[in-house]
């Protein structure tokens, strides 16, 4: 158990045995503020208004049922009936202790472990990756990490657009330039292009367009000649995409790609399933369900559409396929989509419409982790000064460019090759973390300037800090690990706590799906080893205190870099 659910699983008995009903929450809360303590329970409060008592004496019955005695030297009551709770340094430093010998930092694997599907990134491969598709794949790659580390079994979903009317047209283009595989290949390099190549021709020519349209058909009909050609298409836009990924250090491979077009062969069922279950109405000859609790600003139900009036199936027809799929083949307990805010509709209706039609059992957790959109600094989404769309290769090779820049006039003496390692780390990382350190339902403003920084909370300031660490070890040497480690000073046993608080933070973040809780936390910690750090010199310490605070530095710096890689990006030991 983490340190909270020790006080929550503690307190909230205490409150019990002082009146409260079972399951009354004890509210823990980490203090912000030395003097209140390392943690506050705030649970008092509540109870008494209930039990219509004076909080504070409800606070002192509490105190007396309440033996903490092994973990902490002092329980006070604050102000209206608060519970102030001070840490015993011995007890933090054998947890410390704990954490630099064990494995993972001493985080304990869950008891439960669940199967969960994360569903992310899911680009639409007839064009290439989009800035609008780096926030779903990053933060989704976090999620991925962070469920992994404490022991559920995760099943990545590349659920990417493969099928649909403009691969017509992207066929009808490629056949038509009768270009060998690798001039093929070479026109594909820039998909973007070729997309736009095809579109104006699909415009523009209106027997290309017929040629496309006739190409739709004969693929969804499974045409051989087509599929080949349609497969040679897919390849290379994955290849894109495995590019992207890879700079980003994210963790999907083609393992992962489960793609629209594997839904195709159950599609026709799910419309029949849906008619069995009672929930088809036809609404001017297309397949719909209407359900009351989708309704627009008129009051009048949005109907989810499964199929076409001329028979084509839709968005919506392949996430009900997929979902039976993760149901049924992958066992899922818990499904969590990062996905963009603007679709919510459309997964609040898949849920709800495959649970009403028993495609997946009630007790399954399906999670819309819905994310804001990324806004350039006129506030509008985020896209090149015409208004385009801005490939997301494109803004990742600017951001190491960006930060070489900074390499080479911060640092000139790095050889070269050091130098594109450490601008690559940085660039990368900046951009990630700017974006993951935000609450993931709101809009942000991407700032160059502000994402570079070497103050604040970004990236480069808390790898920055782990390099420092880094330069603390090789200045002092060899040090004795079996020397004690002993909390005196106030910034040692802050910093203490704030190490002991990755698990609690890591909690969090596995419930909730929000990597910005881990990347506040990791900036308080780099904040806490600063304070630390001025007010208690190391290297200069006499030799048990040196020992006692280089373990202090060596778990910060293992914290640091563990945090950062469940966030996906990488540490530097020089920078
Ligand atoms: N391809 C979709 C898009 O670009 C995202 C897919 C999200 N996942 C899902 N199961 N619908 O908007």
């Amino acid at each position: 158990m983490n340190i909270r659910q020790v006080l929550d699983q503690r307190i909230s008995t205490a409150l019990i045995s002082a009146g409260a009903t079972e399951g009354t929450p004890a509210v823990i809360k980490q203090s912000n503020k030395a003097e209140f303590g390392h943690y506050q329970a705030n649970g008092v409060m509540g109870v008494a208004k209930k039990l219509k008592m004076n909080p504070r004496q409800l606070a002192t019955k509490v105190l007396e049922a309440l033996d903490l005695s092994d973990i902490a030297d002092k329980v006070e009551i604050a102000g209206p009936g608060f519970l102030n709770i001070h840490l015993k340094p011995d007890w933090l430093s054998q947890q410390l202790e704990l954490a630099l010998s064990a494995d993972k930092l001493n985080i304990e694997q869950v008891e439960n472990p669940q199967t969960v599907v994360i569903d992310y990134s899911g680009p639409n491969l007839a064009k290439e990756m989009h800035v609008g598709h780096l926030r779903s794949t990053i933060i989704g790659d976090v999620i991925v990490r962070v469920l992994r580390f404490i022991g559920h079994k995760v099943i990545p979903q590349n659920h990417v657009g493969d099928w649909g009317t403009q691969f017509g047209m992207l066929l009808a283009h490629m056949n038509s330039l009768q270009a060998s595989d690798n001039e093929l290949s070479m026109q594909l390099s820039d998909l973007e292009g070729f997309y736009r190549e095809a579109k104006k021709r699909f415009d523009a020519e209106p027997d290309f367009a017929e040629t496309a349209r006739n190409y739709v058909v004969k693929l969804q009909a499974g045409d051989s000649a087509c599929l080949v050609l349609w497969q040679q298409f897919i390849d290379i836009s994955l290849q894109h995409c495995e590019d992207v990924y890879k700079r980003l250090n994210v963790l999907l491979t083609r393992d992962d790609v489960m793609p629209e077009s594997g839904y195709n062969d159950d599609l026709s069922r799910v419309v029949i399933d849906l008619k069995n279950a009672n929930l088809l109405t036809e609404d001017q000859g297309a397949q719909c369900v209407f359900l009351d609790e989708f309704k627009g600003k008129d009051d009048k139900i949005l109907p989810a559409i499964v199929q076409k009036s001329n028979g084509g199936y839709l968005y919506a027809t392949t996430d009900l396929a997929a979902l039976r799929y993760r149901h049924h083949k992958l066992q899922a307990n818990r499904i969590l989509y990062f996905v963009d805010a603007r679709q919510s509709l459309h997964l609040n209706q898949v849920f709800s419409i495959a649970k009403k039609a028993n495609f997946v059992p009630l007790a399954i957790k399906l999670e819309h982790m819905a994310f804001g959109t990324m806004m350039g600094k006129n506030g509008k989404p985020f896209a090149t000064r015409d208004g385009g769309t801005v490939k997301l290769i494109d803004l990742l090779k600017e951001a190491e460019q960006r930060a070489l820049d900074m390499v080479n006039e911060k640092n000139p003496d790095l050889d070269e090759a050091e130098r594109k390692t450490v601008a690559h780390t940085v660039g990368i990382g900046a951009v990630k973390y700017a974006d993951l350190s935000k609450n993931r339902s709101s809009d942000y403003i991407f700032n160059w300037d502000t994402m570079l920084s070497f103050e604040g909370n970004t990236a480069p300031y808390l790898q920055y800090a782990y390099a420092r660490i880094q330069s603390i070890f090789r200045k002092a040497g060899e040090f004795d690990s079996n020397a004690a480690l002993d909390l005196i000073e106030v910034a040692e046993k802050q910093l203490a706590v704030k190490l002991l608080q990755l698990p609690e933070t890591i909690e969090l973040v596995a419930k909730d799906g929000t990597p910005n809780t881990l990347c506040n936390y990791l900036f308080e910690l780099a904040g806490n080893f600063m304070t630390f750090y001025e007010s208690c010199p190391i290297l200069k310490a006499e030799k048990e205190v040196k020992n006692s605070r280089l373990k202090l530095a060596k778990l910060t710096a293992e914290t640091l870099e563990t945090g950062l890689d469940l966030l996906g990006i990488k540490v530097l030991k020089r920078m």
